[in-house]
């Protein structure tokens, strides 16, 4: 079954290059991204999981863990690391998770028949310190997926989940911020006594909270 945003994260325990995870116990209450790949020696993979790699210090400074997905086995998984680390400078410093019997593609609904029958799309979830899906995104196999943007929709889900205020198109973290729609102009007074910037009644720009 589909997941969709709000769920419950499933939980499962997998065989990954780290060794055996409960991926509840592993996540222990951070946030984190659960994203699979189509295949192991493939072009666009490696260079995906070289960029994951290398911007881990920026996921361990969001307090995310990352882990990866496909549905090679273990064996592949070890033999393709040193691949990645020759073509991309840096080793996998992130578990991969061997779903050799689908299982949890089949719990993520990673595998989407009219792309391929047997290999998981490029799909990427975000999961809540509380276990909630925040996040799901689909690529196909043609198309490596942008981390930094990842890393971007990071940083507005962890604001908003800590104030009352949603990111404009483009945001970055530092920019102004959007007051919630569903707060008044009475408790935006309460909210951001320094006031706001209002373009329409309904679009109110406040800087970005908690800097
Ligand atoms: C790739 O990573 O380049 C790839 C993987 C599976 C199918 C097509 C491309």
């Amino acid at each position: 079954m589909a997941i969709r945003l709000g769920d419950d994260a499933p939980d499962f325990t997998a065989e990954t290059t780290d060794g055996t995870i409960n991926f509840k116990e592993w996540k222990a209450g951070k946030w984190a991204v659960l994203f699979s790949h189509p295949k192991d020696f493939t072009p666009v993979c490696t260079t995906e999981l070289g960029t994951v790699a290398k911007l881990k210090p920026e996921f361990d400074k969001r307090n995310t863990v990352v882990i990866g997905l496909s549905v090679d086995p273990i064996e592949d998984h070890n033999a393709w690391k040193a691949d990645i680390e020759e073509t991309q400078g840096t080793a996998l410093n992130f578990p991969l998770i061997a779903d050799s019997d689908r299982t949890i593609a089949g719990l993520y609904d990673m595998i989407h028949p009219n792309a391929s029958d047997t290999l998981t799309v490029r799909s990427v979830f975000v999961i809540g310190p509380d276990d909630k899906v925040k996040l799901t995104l689909t690529y196909p196999a043609s198309t490596g997926r942008n981390f930094d943007e990842l890393l971007r929709v990071i940083d507005s889900l962890q604001l908003t989940a800590g104030y009352k205020v949603a990111t404009p198109a483009n945001w970055n973290d530092g920019d102004e911020v959007i007051i919630g729609a569903a707060v008044t102009d009475d408790q935006a007074k309460e909210l951001f006594p320094d006031g706001w910037r209002a373009e329409k009644p309904y679009l109110r720009y406040v800087p970005q909270p908690g800097g």
